[in-house]
Formats: C-alpha cells, structure tokens, sequence
C-alpha cells in the first residue's frame, strides 16, 4: 500500500515526530502537525523544512483535534510526555498526556475514518523482565507510570483495531536519540545530556553505577519503522519492537562519547539509581525484520557522531 493523502503527525514539534514529518513531506504527501508545544519547541518546526500545517493545541482539545484530522489517511502519533522520572514525579500529567490524548485521539480518528494510526509505543512496557533480547511475546511488566501509560495505549490500539476497524500498528521505540532531542531538562534523555555536559565542559552524571545497559537506537532507524509500519499490509494490530539490536552499557557510552567529543578528561560523577528505571534493555528486532522489512542502517557510533555535530550547530551550544 503506497502512502499517499494527508498525514497527520501528533507532537511534530518534538524531537521524533519533526524527523518523521520531514521525511513525509520529503516523500511528497502533505502533512498536518498537531501539537501543545509543551515538550515540543517551535525551533524544530523550523528545521523540519518544506511545507506543512501547524495547529497548536492539545490532543484533549476535542474541537482543534476534530479540525487537525480532517481529511487525514494516516496518523503518526508521537505527542507524549517521554520521560520515565517525570512520570514518577507527575503521574496525573503523564496519564493525560499519554493516556487520555491516545484515547481521544483513537475516538477522533474513528470518526473521522482515518484509515491507519501508528503508535509510538516504549521499551519501558518490558521493564526488569529478566530475558535478554525482550521480544513481543514477553509478558509486559511496567515499572513507571510512563510504561504503564504507553502499555495503556498499545492496548488501546489494539483494541480500536478489533472492535472498529481502525488499522493500527504499536511501534516500541528502544531509546531514541538523535538530532533535536532537547539536551535541557533533567528529564532529557540520557545521550543529550551527556553530549551537553561534555561539550560544555562539564563532568556527566550517571545514576547508579552505571553498569545498566540500553539498546540506543538512532532516531533515523524510527523513521524508517513508522513509514514501512504505515505501508505494511501484515503489521495491522501488532506491537513490534524497533530498536538498533544491540546494547551498551552508560559506562561504555560515556567513553565512547568522551572520544568523539575530545572530552577524556570529563570523568563522571555517580549519583543515587532512579526510582523506576529499568536495569537492562536490548531488542530483539525479528518482528520488525519480518513484517516491516525493517533493518536499522544507522550504528550507534555513526548515529553518535552526527548528533554530536548537530549540537554544534544548535542553539544549545550558543
Ligand atoms: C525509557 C525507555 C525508552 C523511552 C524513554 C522515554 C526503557 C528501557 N526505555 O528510557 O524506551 O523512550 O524512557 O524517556 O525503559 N541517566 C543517567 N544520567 C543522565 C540521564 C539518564 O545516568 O543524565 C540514566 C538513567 O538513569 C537510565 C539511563 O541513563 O538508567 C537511560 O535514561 P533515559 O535516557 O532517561 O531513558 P530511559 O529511562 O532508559
């Protein structure tokens, strides 16, 4: 099935939604963003380039979500709130803005006869499952409010696709990086913050001893997911991992990184673990392989480097 008509991207102003976006409009289809600019920043709407709409409001805002799915084929819904710790701060904000705006959104789309929805769905749905690769069939195990709510939306999916119809794909993102994740919150992810504390000067933190591993997965291989999930005729109500395949350790990452940076002298300070982060992660990326046709084409070193490049050029390093 060849993408075509409108397509709407949910959080296009955030980090993997505007690299999504620009890959659509770059394809030719004509794209709508929808997002509260709460997460999102007004800046990466500027470097998506080409043309597209833009409505600012919140999924719960019924009427402006009714206006931004008019006439719309498919939808990339990538609006959250991402951030595990934030989540254990805030759960009732985690809960609305994952929770409640994937089900309006859901019930939205249905009456809107939107033909497909893709979901941007976590790794954190596996938590301390013990098994190594996680694959799909493991019994979900939630240990934050945000696995737990991105876990709510899968279901949800799954659930608009049996009883409506609605075609939906759950794609679980292993930690995404890449160009335009925000390096200035302490909930940002963990390669942005470490590439600004080491650019900067200044010496990372790592919480816990850093020995806890991640399947890092550059932000272009989620890309290719979402635009293969949105063509795919087999991957219509399954959840399916998307993550590079292999993992590292923070300890090995922050070397790695000093490398690239020209920062060996940045040694990092060690802080209390994180309540609700999760010890060891790495996809088992069959399904993708399978039904997608998905094969990550960006490493981690290579995916490293250009995100260190573009921190160069950003308004972060400024
Ligand atoms: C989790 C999910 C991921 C999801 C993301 C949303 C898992 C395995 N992954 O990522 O799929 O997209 O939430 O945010 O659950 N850390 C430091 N120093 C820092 C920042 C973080 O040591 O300055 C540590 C954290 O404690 C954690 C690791 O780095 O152990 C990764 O943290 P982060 O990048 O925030 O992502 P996850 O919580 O793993």
């Amino acid at each position: 099935m060849r993408l075509s008509g409108i397509a709407l991207v949910t959080g296009g102003a955030g980090f993997v939604g505007s690299h999504i976006a620009a890959a659509l409009i770059e394809r030719g289809l004509r794209v709508r963003i929808i997002d509260d600019l709460s997460t999102g920043h007004r800046e990466n709407l500027e470097e998506i380039g080409g043309d597209f709409d833009f409505i600012h409001a919140s999924l719960l805002d019924e009427a402006a979500l009714d206006r931004a799915l008019e006439g719309v084929e498919i939808v990339f819904h990538q609006a959250a709130i991402p951030s595990v710790p934030r989540s254990v701060e805030k759960p009732h904000e985690t809960h609305r803005a994952c929770v409640e705006a994937t089900f309006s959104l859901l019930e939205a789309a249905r009456r809107r006869k939107v033909r497909r929805l893709i979901y941007a769905a976590s790794s954190s749905a596996y938590g301390d499952q013990p098994t190594l690769p996680k694959s799909e069939e493991m019994r979900p195990d939630p240990l934050s409010p945000y696995a737990a709510a991105k876990l709510v939306g899968e279901y949800y999916c799954q659930v608009w696709t049996r009883t409506y119809g609605l075609e939906t794909v759950a794609l679980r993102y292993f930690n995404v990086f890449g160009p335009r994740q925000d390096p200035s919150s302490p909930y940002s992810g963990v390669i942005s913050r470490f590439i600004a504390a080491l650019m900067k000067g200044e010496r990372p933190l790592i919480f816990g001893d850093g020995e806890q591993s991640r399947d890092f997965t550059y932000v272009e291989n989620v890309v290719q997911a979402n635009l293969k999930a949105a063509e795919s005729p087999s991957a219509v109500g399954y959840v399916i991992n998307v993550g590079n395949g292999c993992r590292v350790t923070l300890n090995q990452l922050l070397e790695a990184l000093k490398k690239l940076t020209g920062r060996t002298d940045l040694e990092p300070e060690y802080h209390q673990p994180r309540p609700g982060d999760v010890r060891h992660s790495l996809a088992d990326i069959t399904r993708a392989r399978q039904l997608l046709g998905y094969e990550p084409t960006v490493g981690l070193e290579e995916g490293l480097r250009r995100t260190i490049e573009w921190w160069k050029r950003s308004r972060y390093a400024r």
